[in-house]
């Protein structure tokens, strides 16, 4: 698994030259997966941030790299946005806004569906 992480991550950075996969380079080589996630999918209280607002994403990442946050749960974002150029945050919010899983060619589905009938 590690393996197959590290080849992923070797061929990702050799046939980098969209800014779809620079930003990719990037969301991976800065350990962003970790809380993120490996889709972009977040989880726990670390937001989903899949398809997201190329603008948005940009303006959240200049007030982190600038040490600006809201509370202390954002706070944890800071030392993650101190090292990138602008190029980066144009690259990576390019591969968040674009982003589609490699296996299906999807978007991120942010459909709420309901199993079940809901419990009877
Ligand atoms: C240690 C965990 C952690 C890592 C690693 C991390 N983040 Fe975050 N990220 C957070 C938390 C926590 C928030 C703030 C959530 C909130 O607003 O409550 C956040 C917020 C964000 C936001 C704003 C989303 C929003 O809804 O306002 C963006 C964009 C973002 N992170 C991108 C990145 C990128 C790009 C990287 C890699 C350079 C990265 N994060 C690495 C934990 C992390």
């Amino acid at each position: 698994m590690r393996f197959l992480f590290f080849l992923l991550f070797l061929i990702s950075f050799t046939k980098a030259s969209t800014p779809y996969e620079l930003g990719k380079n990037v969301y991976l080589k800065n350990g962003c997966f970790s809380c993120h996630g490996r889709d972009l999918e977040g989880m726990h209280n670390y937001p989903y941030l899949a398809n997201r607002a190329k603008g948005y994403m940009s303006y959240k990442l200049k007030r982190f790299r600038s040490k600006i946050s809201e509370n202390q749960q954002q706070d944890m974002m800071i030392p993650f946005a101190l090292n990138l150029s602008d190029e980066d945050i144009e690259n990576l919010t390019t591969y968040m806004y674009e982003f589609v899983k490699e296996e299906s060619k999807k978007k991120y589905d942010d459909k709420f569906y309901r199993e079940g009938d809901g419990g009877s």
